[in-house]
């Protein structure tokens, strides 16, 4: 009879809603050589921006042995985030060391990465080789002019695709594309997008623009509800619904029909990622960790719970679970779905509190 001090270990957790831990979202640096005006804009991450310095990141040993503890509570999926995560020096080493960790039954982890894609022509297959599996890249239009308009540092469109190509043929699976739909911004890009990558195995996914950090100035009247992506999409390519792939997904996917009003597998699918106008907290399974080993519950709280304490601490890797375990069943975290019960200019957090994107990744 195990001890109730024991019975946490090696065994799922639930949080107060009773949500698993599925999904753990480690940034590995607050930098990014873009400044998206939705995520860092360039009056606020200025040449003098106060970045972290590298002793305060989480070492890759660091970052290993915490995984090591979330997955045997249940993580099973771990994905790599920043800023942008390739500018982290020799992130290849720090892939390798997740790859060979093991589920308590024994299976490798579904290890995957959300880049911008500058930097994947170069380090597609080497990634590859350190043991990535898959791909995100986030894209914000095929229009050069917006693209560099968008990222605000005259980063040209093409380069990315030749990245997500790179990425193709190092053989890295189920790669998805990211579009963050700005309205008046880039939503004359949604079909063109569509078009160029249907039929390429490519997955598209279009994010509702979200109220996240402090820094954005976000408002209701520049997000496009994804109904209204889908009905603009509807309108060129027929589409049908179809299931969730993976309980917790953020994503809802729409496959292109053939003529018989049927998926279409070889054109593939879309997602709508729409955090602001249908929340999907309720089976929220994701955990993340900050470049400098910050526990958030979730991509909106203001506090983070210090790991690298614990981690520099002389806890042994039981009580490091232990830790992690009674953090996460105490959490009730489930911002999206309180502010889309509030006015529309309102915000569940005041935005000064929240954390920015950029620092726990997206
Ligand atoms: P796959 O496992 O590849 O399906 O990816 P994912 O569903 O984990 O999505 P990804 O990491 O690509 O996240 C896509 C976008 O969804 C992020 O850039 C965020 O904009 C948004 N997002 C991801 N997780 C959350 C979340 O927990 N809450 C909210 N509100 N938005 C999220
Ligand atoms: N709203 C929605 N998505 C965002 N991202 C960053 N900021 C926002 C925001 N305000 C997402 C982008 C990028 C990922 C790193 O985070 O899609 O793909
Ligand atoms: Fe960098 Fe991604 Fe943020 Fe753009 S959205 S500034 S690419 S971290
Ligand atoms: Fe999860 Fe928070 Fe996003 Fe809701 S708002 S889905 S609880 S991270």
């Amino acid at each position: 009879m195990p001890s109730p001090a024991t019975s946490v270990l090696n065994a799922p957790v639930l949080d107060a809603r009773s949500r698993a831990l599925h999904d753990l979202r480690i940034s590995v640096t607050d930098r990014c050589n873009f400044r998206c005006s939705y995520c860092m804009p360039k009056e606020v991450f200025h040449k003098d921006y106060p970045y972290l310095p590298h002793s305060d990141l989480l070492s890759f040993e660091e970052i290993t042995r915490t995984a090591q503890a979330f997955v045997a509570l249940g993580v099973r999926k771990i994905r790599l985030t920043g800023g942008e995560p390739l500018l982290r020096k020799n992130i290849e080493v720090l892939i390798a060391q997740l790859a060979a960790l093991r589920t308590p039954e024994g299976q490798a982890l579904d290890i995957t990465l959300t880049t911008n894609g500058s930097l994947l022509a170069r380090k597609a297959q080497s990634l590859k080789d350190a043991g990535l599996q898959r791909v995100t890249v986030s894209l914000d239009g095929l229009d050069d002019a917006i693209f560099r308009q968008m990222n605000d540092v005259d980063f040209p469109v093409a380069d990315v695709l030749a990245g997500i190509e790179a990425a193709q043929a190092a053989g890295l699976s189920s790669i998805k594309v990211n579009m963050v739909v700005k309205r008046g911004t880039n939503e004359h890009e949604i079909v063109p997008m569509a078009r160029h990558f249907r039929g390429t195995g490519v997955t598209l996914r279009f994010i509702e623009y979200m109220d996240v950090g402090a820094t954005n100035g976000w408002r209701m009247d520049e997000v496009l509800p994804s109904a209204q992506v889908i009905e603009r999409l509807q309108a060129e390519f027929p589409l049908v619904a179809l299931d969730a792939s993976a309980p917790g997904e953020t994503a809802q996917r729409w496959g292109y029909a053939n003529a018989q009003g049927q998926h279409d597998v070889g054109s593939g699918e879309i997602g709508v990622i729409s955090s602001v106008t249908q929340a999907f907290c309720g089976d929220c399974n994701r955990a993340r960790l900050s470049t400098e080993g910050q526990l958030y519950l979730c991509l909106f709280a203001s506090q983070g719970y210090d790991l690298r304490a614990l981690v520099r601490s002389d806890l042994s890797d039981e009580a490091l679970r232990q830790q992690i375990a009674a953090i996460w069943q105490g959490r009730s975290d489930r911002y999206s779905e309180l502010r889309s019960l509030l006015p529309t200019e309102s915000h569940a957090t005041p935005a000064r509190k929240r954390v920015e994107m950029s620092y726990i990744g997206g």
